[in-house]
């Protein structure tokens, strides 16, 4: 990794904060995607400080499409070379939340968010010839397939495994639509599960899901350290050239739900985050 550029986003916290600390050990240079500047400047100087490398913060809230947009510009326009695009932006809701275009807000994060983000930044890397993408899916895309006619949960009810399962099942869909347009170039997009880590992770939710969390759950999580090696392993080893369209659990190639890999259905929900953020392959 020593020198290379790896953009990270969600990286003041959690899985993509233990990410940035490997891949700064590995000497690779940072640019850390954001919505929160001030959380993320004390990050940048720890790691210039401790290992030297060049870190520069870009600011977006990944449920603003327009902002995205604003982040991917941003870094088109500063880097030549990507070699590196890691996407652990996330967040678990216990609640029905929307963003403020009315888009169900994991699906948007989770999902929307980074796969335009993900599709603004692809072309730099077909060009340059080479880049490597992983975007930080979970198991949890078990609980739940893509309801393509109620993608909002206006016709169904609302739950957080529902929720968080449809926007994960949505990316890795969506991964194998990306991953065969590349087929060509020697660029690859692979997602994985960074395994059951002690994060900030649903901070959001309400008192009862904190304590539970605090008090039950954490007690059963491991260090996100392990996330940023496995994220690390991803991202640099020799033996994944040319790997693409899988998902990993930690570095154990998995396979995901019947549901995360129909064709069919990769196509069609393809074509509606298409749609949604407003892209076109033409
Ligand atoms: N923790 C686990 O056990 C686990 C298991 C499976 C999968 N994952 C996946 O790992 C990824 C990272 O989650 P984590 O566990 O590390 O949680 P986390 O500690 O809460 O980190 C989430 C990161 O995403 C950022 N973020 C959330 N909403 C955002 C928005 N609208 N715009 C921009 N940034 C936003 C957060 O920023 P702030 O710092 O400003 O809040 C933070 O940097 C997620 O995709 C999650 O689904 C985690």
């Amino acid at each position: 990794m020593a020198g290379r550029l790896s953009i990270i986003t969600g990286a003041t916290s959690g899985v993509g904060l233990a990410t940035a600390k490997v891949l700064a050990a590995a000497k690779s240079n940072l640019v850390l995607v954001c919505r929160n500047r001030e959380k993320a400047l004390p990050i940048r100087e720890e790691l210039m400080n401790a290992y030297g490398v060049d870190v520069d913060i870009v600011v977006s809230d990944f449920s603003r499409m327009s902002e995205v947009r604003q982040a991917a510009e941003t870094i088109l326009n500063q880097y030549q070379t990507i070699d590196v695009i890691i996407n652990s932006v996330g967040l678990h809701s216990t609640r029905k939340r929307y963003n403020e275009d009315g888009i169900e807000l994991c699906f948007a994060v989770n999902h929307l968010g980074i796969f335009l983000f993900t599709k603004l930044l692809l072309p730099r890397l077909v060009a340059q010839g080479h880049g490597r993408i992983i975007q930080v899916n979970s198991e949890g895309h078990r609980f739940s397939g893509v309801k393509l006619k109620d993608i909002n949960f206006k016709k169904r009810i609302y739950t957080g495994l529902k929720g968080y399962g449809q926007s994960k099942t949505a990316q890795l869909l969506t991964m194998q639509v990306i991953s065969e347009q590349l087929k060509s170039s020697h660029v690859t997009i692979n997602a994985c599960h960074p395994g059951a880590v002690k994060t900030a992770i649903g901070s959001n939710n309400g008192f009862l899901y904190r304590f539970f969390f605090k008090h039950v759950t954490s007690h059963f999580l491991k260090n996100p350290v392990i996330s940023g090696q496995a994220i690390h392993y991803l991202a640099a080893a020799p033996e994944l050239e040319g790997v693409s369209g899988r998902f990993f659990h930690l570095t154990i190639d998995e396979l995901p739900a019947k549901h995360a890999i129909d064709p069919v259905m990769a196509r069609k929900v393809y074509d509606l985050s298409m749609e949604m953020v407003g892209l076109n392959d033409e």
